[in-house]
């Protein structure tokens, strides 16, 4: 392949000219000659389109979005509102979400000033991020991360210092996430249920957080978009723990929820003094999430927990069939806690395909074995990416049957 990726050895950290050059190096989307590069997951779908092997690198739903939600779209589109939405939000959505976060997590917020909707959480976290950094301020991260943070983070002219999640368990060590902290950190960026590792932050964890931001006064943002996907436990967003909701951002979308990523429909939690500043930069991005939309994930927010739970029910069994089929590979994935990713250490599959990587690994299964995965490593900086160059990203938001012919190819490869 000649497209490289933040996963690539090419990928440039030095000095790039331009603001766009500067979001794509911090994306890992430029190559020394400072051309812009294809993302991994286009390359790795793209392969899976020439293979014909099964996709499991995206992570996309490939069933439909619940019926009652598209029909509330279709209402919202046939009732005519097809004009700008107001820049918060529409107030019926405003107050489904605090509501939600209510009876949830026993938030209580005020729907005119603390929320904020956004066009998917991609929106939300750039305008959060943008609303606080300016030059020469450090952001906290935990590696791997999504690839969005390190973009914005250095289009705003910061610096992301990289904490690294741990293999196997993916924790960080306590003591890199002090030594992380500086007079300089304006902001510390949390994924809870974690993309890529399916991993859940402990409660520890969360309160060394709180701690470390409360002592050198930083921004917590934290993107909580797969917050009804944790299958062990109950999510806690870090905005609940004591001394935290005042310097919280708090990001989600509909989109993972209500498998409809396609909407573009997310939204952004928090004081008003925050929210006011992500309001502001918002405005000059999407202005408005789109209306009709808006209108519709009113209504999913407030769906009965049943649907929650159902949620919760197939994603387990989507996630049995993926792990229990990468174990009869003589595979060992940890069980994931949340989100739809597994990740699995792929190195005992190396001698058998002659190869010494898991990036080379996913691209020897897309052509032998019928399944894409994505290299985790895609998602780590340069200074961390050798722990995670065993590691395999595969998503089981797919149908069951999918998830079973992936797994049928994979031991039929062996
Ligand atoms: C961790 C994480 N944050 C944010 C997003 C983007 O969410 P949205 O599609 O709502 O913009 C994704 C999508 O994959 C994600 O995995």
């Amino acid at each position: 392949m000649t497209a490289h990726t933040s996963g690539s050895p090419s990928r440039t950290t030095g000095s790039a000219e331009t603001p766009w050059q500067r979001m794509a190096a911090g994306g890992g989307l430029l190559d020394a000659s400072g051309r812009l590069l294809s993302t991994v997951f286009e390359e790795m779908t793209a392969l899976a389109q020439r293979t014909g092997a099964v996709n499991l690198g995206q992570g996309f739903p490939d069933f439909p979005a619940p019926e009652r939600m598209v029909n509330a779209a279709s209402e919202a589109l046939a009732a005519g509102h097809n004009q700008y939405a107001p820049i918060k939000g529409i107030p019926s959505l405003r107050t489904a979400i605090a509501e939600h976060q209510r009876q949830f997590y026993g938030l209580d917020l005020d729907a005119e000033s603390q929320i904020i909707v956004s066009a998917g959480a991609t929106e939300g976290l750039a305008a959060s991020l943008l609303s606080v950094l300016e030059p020469g301020d450090e952001v906290v991260v935990f590696e791997p991360h999504y690839d969005l943070y390190g973009a914005v983070i250095r289009f705003a002219g910061a610096t992301a210092v990289p904490v690294p999640l741990l293999p196997p368990r993916f924790t960080p060590d306590p003591d890199d996430v002090r030594a992380a902290f500086s007079p300089r950190t304006r902001a510390v960026i949390l994924n809870d249920p974690h993309n890529p590792t399916g991993t859940v932050a402990s409660p520890e964890f969360l309160t060394q957080l709180v701690e470390l931001a409360t002592e050198f006064e930083a921004v917590i943002v934290t993107d909580e978009v797969y917050e009804h996907l944790r299958f062990t436990g109950e999510h806690t967003p870090i905005a609940t723990l004591p001394g935290a909701f005042d310097r919280t951002l708090t990001v989600s979308s509909a989109g993972k929820t209500f498998s409809a990523t396609g909407w573009r429909v997310g939204w952004v939690s928090g004081p008003e003094h925050l929210i006011r500043g992500v309001t502001a930069v918002k405005s000059y991005l999407s202005h408005s999430a789109a209306a009709p939309l808006q209108h519709a994930v009113a209504e999913a927010v407030g769906f009965p927990p049943e649907f929650y739970e159902h949620l919760l029910d197939d994603y387990r069994d989507r996630r049995d069939i993926l792990v229990n089929g990468l174990r009869e590979a003589g595979l060992n994935p940890p069980e994931p806690q949340g989100t739809f990713f597994a990740v699995a250490d792929v190195s005992d599959h190396y001698a058998l395909a002659g190869v010494s990587t898991a990036k080379d690994l996913g691209e020897h299964w897309a052509e032998n074995a019928g399944v894409v995965g994505i290299p985790v490593s895609a998602f780590v900086g340069e200074a961390n990416r050798d722990l995670y160059s065993d590691w395999l990203r595969l998503a089981f938001c797919k149908r069951a049957d999918v998830l079973r012919k992936a797994m049928a190819d994979l031991a039929l490869s062996l």
